[in-house]
């Protein structure tokens, strides 16, 4: 596995292989398998793989937040030799922006509702590492995770307005046994309170199978109740979504296809979790 710090080396590097496809996963580093099956995935399609590690300060509205973000390097990079990754990119601050950036992208209600909503900025500053990650790399296909799904869709955004070739390419969301959805996050909590953090997947699937025979309404209403009842967690927000434009919606007539999305705050760690509801 070839590892690379600056743009640069990465660059002349990657002039080997212009004619081939080449895939890329952006992550944050401290990897798990969710991360690990996104490498998978364009290992199926392309020539070669690259995966970066980059802690982004612009997506980061709260500091303390960005402070305490898990950080580990030498594992990542022991776990993606495993996997017969083909490069790491690690580049710093000063290698991502050498120049200040002052971009303000607007992608509609995406850039509005839910995650949006709760962490101004963040999508700003994922759109602008995401850009010039693509300005960097050029790949062919790009993987991104639908834990993530709002991100997702920002990044199809993105790619329309910057008219990038880039393709995106959605995969599913790992999740550990008891349901929990693999995240770097939970990495601060501890094996218990991983178990208690399950409840949240539980309650979405609850909220799925019950479609049918609830509201919506009572549906956002049962899930904001039983996060509420745990004294671990407090609930940030919980939103059923039109799950091709993600405008939430308040009756099951206002759209054809749905998605749940929440997030919540497990012991002062921010857990965001989403689940597709089968008509
Ligand atoms: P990070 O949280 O490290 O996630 C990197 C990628 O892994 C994202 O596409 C995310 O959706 C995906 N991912 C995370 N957990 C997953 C899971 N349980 N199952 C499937 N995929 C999962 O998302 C970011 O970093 C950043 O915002 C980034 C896109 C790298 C820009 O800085």
């Amino acid at each position: 596995m070839q590892i690379f710090y600056k743009v640069k080396e990465i660059q002349d590097y990657l002039t080997k292989f212009n004619s081939e496809s080449v895939g890329f996963v952006a992550t944050m580093g401290s990897l798990h398998k969710g991360h690990l099956s996104l490498i998978n995935a364009s290992q199926q399609e392309n020539k070669i793989t690259i995966c970066s590690i980059f802690i982004n300060p612009k997506q980061f509205s709260n500091q303390e937040d960005l402070i305490k973000y898990p950080q580990n390097i030498d594992l990542d990079i022991e776990k993606l030799k495993s996997v017969n990754c083909d490069i790491v990119f690690i580049p710093n601050v000063e290698e991502v922006y050498p120049n200040k950036v002052e971009k303000e992208f607007y992608f509609g209600v995406l850039s509005e509702v839910m995650e949006a909503k709760h962490r101004p900025g963040h999508f700003n500053g994922v759109a602008i590492v995401i850009e010039r990650f693509f300005e960097i790399l050029s790949p062919t296909r790009a993987y991104f995770g639908e834990k993530d799904f709002q991100q997702l869709a920002v990044i199809r955004a993105l790619v329309k307005k910057i008219n990038s070739s880039v393709k995106i390419i959605g995969c599913p969301i790992y999740r550990e046994i008891n349901g929990l959805a693999m995240s770097s996050r939970n990495e601060r909590l501890s094996e218990a309170e991983k178990e208690e953090a399950s409840e949240i997947s539980k309650a979405l699937t609850y909220v799925c199978q019950h479609k049918n025979s609830h509201s919506v309404t009572e549906l956002k209403d049962y899930f904001m109740n039983r996060m509420s009842m745990n004294k671990l967690f407090v609930p940030e927000y919980f939103e059923i979504a039109d799950k091709n434009t993600l405008v939430p919606i308040n009756n099951w007539s206002e759209a054809k296809t749905y998605i749940a999305f929440t997030a919540v705050n497990v012991e002062g760690v921010r857990l965001i979790d989403n689940m597709t509801i089968i008509n």
